[in-house]
């Protein structure tokens, strides 16, 4: 069969996608709608984000074997465990969370899949990312930043790149020696960015400006 527009792409993305079923990131109540292409609700008003998403962002932060990547708002847990696939047992993936709660949940999540080169952390109080010597490859950042964060800009390698969702524009950064270049890939509709200390219980407060799909 010739291959259309909509051909289905079969690339390490994918394969880590199909790997790796979102249902077991998921709560039991939202296990029947896995393979909706929809955020779907995680608990303290997070999201699982849609897979067509996720699948956006992993393929422009594209992401080599061996890479050090950190996954800011890892949640479920499920992008940290498809970062953790794509980097292989030579890379290493530090997923942050900033609910308590979630942290735990998203971390028991990773733990069944057998990838100990991930790890699910809570976020430290009053740190946007957590800084490392020599920076990170990668940086993933699942929520939505009001501006482009002077902190990550600074944890990134160079040559390395980041997906983070600024406003409603996802940007794609990458850092080299000569500074720092920004691409536009797109309008997207995120949960927001906090940069106040990790909580508990308290849910982080609608963004009401302009959805133009639902908050993933
Ligand atoms: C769209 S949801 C998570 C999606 C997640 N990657 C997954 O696969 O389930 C975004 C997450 O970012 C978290 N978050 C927001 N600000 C954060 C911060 N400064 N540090 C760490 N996590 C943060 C939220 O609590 C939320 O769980």
């Amino acid at each position: 069969m010739a291959q259309g527009r909509d051909a289905p792409v079969d690339d390490a993305v994918a394969r880590a996608m199909t790997a790796l079923d979102r249902r077991r990131f998921l709560p039991p109540d939202q296990r029947p709608h896995a393979h909706e292409d929809r955020p779907l609700a995680i608990g303290h008003e997070q999201t699982s984000s849609q897979p067509s998403t996720v699948a956006a962002m992993l393929r422009l932060l594209a992401v080599p074997p061996g890479a050090r990547v950190l996954d800011v708002g890892a949640g479920s847990g499920w992008t940290t465990a498809l970062l953790a696939r794509l980097v292989g047992p030579t890379g290493s993936v530090l997923g942050l969370e900033r609910h308590r709660d979630l942290a735990r949940w998203g971390a028991a999540n990773l733990s069944t899949t057998g990838m100990p080169w991930a790890a699910i952390e809570l976020a430290d109080e009053g740190t946007l990312g957590r800084p490392v010597v020599g920076g990170y490859d990668r940086v993933l950042v699942s929520a939505a930043a009001t501006e482009l964060p002077e902190a990550l800009l600074e944890q990134l390698a160079v040559g390395g790149r980041m997906v983070i969702p600024v406003r409603h524009t996802m940007l794609l950064v990458e850092r080299d020696r000569a500074g720092v270049r920004t691409s536009e890939h797109g309008s997207y509709s995120f949960v927001p960015l906090v940069t106040t200390s990790p909580t508990r219980d308290a849910g982080a407060p609608p963004d009401r400006r302009r959805p133009r799909r639902p908050r993933t």
